[in-house]
């Protein structure tokens, strides 16, 4: 049945919020919802909450209309604001002693809200599951240009900020070609690598170092080394934020902590550190870009315009059919949805067993492992 031929229903009250780090698309996925629910009923009343569950816990929002979502497919940010409100601060009171969870509920009560949208990674999507199990109707959209969501193959923002970063790259190529120098461009994702992946093969990159991958500096050094003696004057290292060697990676977890926590008080950030020690192993002179918050900005592309239209469509339907405690996700190219606890406190990461990393392998790419 599609939404054109679907039954109209009577007035809904749906509260909406955008949480966490912003990123392409969030505008187009509540574009999407709002939509999708002018087709299942025939009055809606969107109540939306102005930076993220703080909005919510203060009962900070503004009363949409369909108008206020017209426009607004290709636009970056995020027309609600976000913030931050980790899921391991939820038991702990606001600084002025409100508690937070009982305010989310109450805010929500008091508007006598039929549901909660919220558009979040997974931080928020887990702060969604705990208030889905406090008795709220809650619906999750997948949202992160990290792509770490357990149960998605995709996420909406993701395929934009690889865009952005492989155009970063793109360009580093060019000089980095006329200079005969060496490269490492910092790519976004602290805990996993699959923007610097995808982003790393996209642009043709030589060595891509990740999280899930811990990188030995010889190695690293070894693949530099192989292209020069290949008579190539220029190398390219896509290097995601989080990367760790693997000296690093082997130590118990509160030496892994002050190792990085030391190395964080050094450099600006990692790919100044690998730098370094390129420089220190086989003396070379690197340079480093970081593309930074660029990333997470501008329009989304096609691709994330296409899945975050069909997520928000999935969303209204889910509400439609008072399908509640689920999150909408790519499964096998299809959007379909899942229960919120499922997904809930896990993280996607790269294995170092998936295809892609084989395929890249292949193509000569080193991961310095
Ligand atoms: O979670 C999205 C993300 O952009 C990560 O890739 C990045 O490490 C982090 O957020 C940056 O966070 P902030 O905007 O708080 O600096």
């Amino acid at each position: 049945m599609t939404y054109a031929e679907s039954e109209v229903y009577d007035m809904k009250r749906i509260g909406m919020l955008t949480s966490g780090g912003d990123c392409q698309a969030l505008n187009a996925t509540m574009r999407g919802v709002v939509k999708g629910l002018y087709s299942c009923f025939k009055e809606v009343e969107i109540y939306g909450f102005l930076e993220g569950y703080k909005g919510l816990m203060y009962g900070n929002y503004k009363k949409l209309s369909a108008d206020d979502f017209s426009g607004i497919l290709t636009k970056g940010g995020t027309i609600l604001g976000s913030s931050r409100q980790p899921f391991k601060m939820m038991g702990v009171p606001t600084e002025d002693g409100l508690d937070k969870v009982k305010a989310m509920k109450d805010t929500y009560k008091k508007l006598k809200l039929d549901c909660l949208v919220v558009l979040g990674g997974n931080g928020s999507q887990k702060t969604a599951n705990l208030l889905s199990e406090e008795g709220l109707n809650v619906v999750g959209l997948p949202k992160t240009i990290d792509n770490d969501i357990w149960g998605t193959d995709m996420t909406f923002g993701f395929q934009s900020a690889v865009d952005i970063a492989t155009n970063a790259i793109d360009c580093i190529h060019t000089t980095a070609c006329s200079h005969n120098r060496v490269f490492i461009v910092e790519i976004m994702g602290h805990k996993v690598g699959w923007i610097t992946l995808h982003a790393g093969i996209a642009s043709g990159a030589d060595i891509i170092l990740i999280p899930e991958i811990p990188y030995d500096i010889k190695k690293v050094c070894q693949a530099l080394d192989k292209r020069t003696k290949q008579g190539k004057g220029f190398s390219i290292l896509a290097v995601a934020e989080g990367a760790i060697s693997k000296e690093v990676a082997e130590l118990p977890k509160k030496e892994r902590k002050a190792a990085i926590a030391a190395a964080a008080e050094k450099y600006p950030s990692v790919a100044y550190e690998i730098a370094d020690k390129i420089k220190d192993y086989c003396g070379m002179d690197i340079r480093v870009t970081v593309p930074g918050h660029t990333q997470r900005g501008g329009s989304p592309v096609p691709y994330d315009r296409v899945i975050s239209s069909r997520f928000g469509a999935k969303a209204a339907e889910l509400i439609k059919n008072e399908d509640f405690g689920k999150l909408v996700v790519m499964k096998d190219n299809d959007v379909t949805a899942i229960p919120l606890s499922e997904s809930a406190g896990k993280l996607k990461y790269v294995s170092p067993d998936d295809s892609i990393v084989k395929n890249a392998k292949m193509l000569g790419i080193s991961f310095g492992d």
